[in-house]
């Protein structure tokens, strides 16, 4: 049995997909697994790909890169039909006896190259996971697109394809040059780049016993996984963070894609909504979107918050927003309120309870309704707040329905707002208010700041308070209260509150946050959010509470 690795002469000029089986020589896997105690392991991982399998109704996992195990005895113990395949009947052996040790698990074990694996395993399943840094083994193009199709193959028509890879980004970019240690649970196991470039990355791994390996592995770029994915035919890929970085940096260590192969119809046939609202749709409808939302804000609102005190939560000054718009009404038992965009329904709601309205509650995010017709229920007020899906463009109700008119940060994602602020007109009783944050370009505002901000929320313009005022004004609506013309400008409070999401987005971020939303939407929502604050200091971007009344003559 071999007990040296083998690189030859020249260990940086080895780039072969088949050179794993000699890298993972018995001394270094059997020292690996004595080391990254398996405990510590799960631990570290926690119950992030079980949890992740379940909520998609996955049954039966196909396991193609079982190494010594692991992730097919946490499958098996969590109940999963579980097939465990690998390259390296080593491997295989080792996973073998440790199914029987940890669980008394018999485990299926196939020995199978990816590169023909339908060759050599049979079946279809409703999950593939490829984990633990293995996708990195293959050197050519070729071999990575063949494995993939291999994989498409073997998923049944809903099947997801799970598969894991180092932030090898992060070690192109810099993590060479500044020689980034990686340790594994505790300072056990050291691992460090020796040698990098675009087609390999050379990884030393030292054990306590200052006995040294090496692997050669290809650096996949994250990007690069995702096309290639997307190339062999998988319809959706996500790609999250870290389930746990193993040292605290800005990036994470690892990716995780998670790709699904299910051809879904209605993401080509929905033109029900086009435009700026059919991208509102999709993006509030994203499972990216509603988590962040719902754990970033507390699952009650979306919209800016006043803040009295530095560092208060979210929630409090969402809260006090809603309660101020509120606080500027004649509110009764009797008073019919439409919102338009009602998110997660904490306005609604706050406006049932304290004041006893009758709420109708119009949103475009099925996604979102649905929350909100369930806390809605929990808190008895299913009675007293309609949830309606549709869009505020072309809104559902009858003319004069409504005794107020009230909408918070949404009309931002409108493509004609001319036009919301008619249908607004049309469902309001003469005389009725019409109340309405929004953020906005300052009169005035450079083009080339708001750009970046436009491009991020794919919008081709904002509202400002200028042209709310005009566009009001003619449709015959009056300024509320003639001292500020209708409109009380807050813009600190915008800066304030983007400042405090991105901080609260960084702490969740590192708190657990990124496993459950992809890394590329917390990329771009926490750019997307230094954009805002840079824009409100710079006073190019605005924020206030609107009030208009509605001609009462017609
Ligand atoms: C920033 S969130 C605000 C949610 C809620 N008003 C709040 O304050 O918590 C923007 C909301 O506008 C909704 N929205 C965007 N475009 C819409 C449209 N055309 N019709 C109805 N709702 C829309 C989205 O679904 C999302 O819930």
């Amino acid at each position: 049995m071999q007990s040296v690795q083998e690189f030859g002469d020249n260990p940086v000029e080895v780039r072969e997909t088949g050179h794993y089986t000699e890298e993972y020589i018995p001394s270094f896997v059997e020292k690996w697994d004595s080391l990254i105690d398996w405990g510590k392991r799960a631990e570290s991982e926690g119950t992030f790909f079980i949890d992740l399998l379940r909520k998609r109704g996955v049954k039966s996992v196909l396991d193609v890169a079982t190494g010594t195990g692991f992730h097919s005895v946490g499958l098996l113990a969590a109940g999963f039909e579980t097939v465990s395949a690998d390259g390296s009947a080593d491997m295989l052996a080792m996973a073998f006896e440790n199914g029987m040790a940890r669980g008394g698990h018999i485990m299926r074990v196939v020995q199978a190259d990816w590169r023909w694996l339908n060759r050599d395993v049979h079946g279809e399943y409703d999950a593939i996971v490829c984990l633990g840094n293995s996708f990195t083994h293959l050197f050519s193009e070729r071999d990575r697109r063949k494995a993939l199709a291999e994989f498409y193959a073997m998923l049944k028509h809903d099947g997801i394809l799970v598969l894991d890879q180092r932030n090898y980004d992060a070690i192109l970019d810099d993590g060479y040059t500044s020689k980034h240690r990686y340790y594994y649970c505790g300072e056990d196991v050291t691992v460090e780049p020796e040698y990098v470039d675009e087609g390999l990355c050379r990884m030393r791994y030292e054990f306590p016993d200052e006995s040294i390996y090496h692997l050669n592995m290809f650096p996949l770029r994250k990007d690069y996984t995702r096309r290639l994915m997307a190339e062999v035919g998988f319809q959706r890929i996500d790609t999250y963070g870290d389930f746990q970085h193993t040292y605290r940096g800005e990036q994470p260590d690892f990716f995780v894609h998670v790709a699904e192969k299910e051809y879904r119809i209605e993401d080509e046939e929905d033109t029900q909504y086009s435009g700026a609202v059919g991208t509102a749709r999709s993006y509030y409808n994203s499972s990216d979107a509603d988590t962040f939302y719902s754990t970033v804000w507390g699952g009650e609102d979306i919209h800016i918050g006043l803040y009295e005190r530095p560092g208060e939560p979210i929630a409090d000054a969402s809260r006090r927003t809603v309660e101020r718009m509120a606080g500027k009404l004649d509110l009764t038992a009797e008073s019919v309120v439409v919102d338009l965009g009602s998110g997660f329904g904490g306005s609604a709601r706050h406006l049932a309870e304290a004041y006893g309205c009758r709420v109708f509650a119009l949103n475009l995010s099925e996604v979102e309704n649905r929350r909100h017709r369930e806390l809605n229920a929990a808190r008895g007020l299913s009675d007293r707040i309609e949830v309606v899906d549709g869009s505020f463009e072309d809104i559902p109700f009858a003319d004069g329905k409504a005794d107020v008119v009230w909408s918070q940060d949404a009309f931002l994602h409108s493509g004609n707002r001319v036009r919301v602020l008619e249908e607004a007109a049309r469902v309001l009783k003469p005389g009725g208010r019409l109340i309405f944050t929004d953020p906005m370009a300052a009169d005035g505002c450079d083009p080339a700041v708001l750009q970046p901000i436009l491009d991020r929320i794919h919008l081709d313009d904002m509202g400002s308070p200028g042209f709310y005022t005009e566009a009001l004004a003619r449709l015959g609506f009056t300024p509320a209260d003639p001292a500020d013309g209708g409109f009380e400008e807050l813009r600190e409070h915008l800066v304030t509150h983007y400042a405090r999401v991105l901080e609260e987005t960084e702490h969740q971020e590192s708190n657990g946050l990124a496993r459950k939303v992809s890394h590329d939407y917390l990329i771009q929502m926490k750019k997307g959010l230094r954009h805002w604050v840079d824009g409100g200091q710079d006073r190019q971007l605005t924020w206030g509470i609107f009030q208009f009344v509605r001609d009462g003559n017609s």
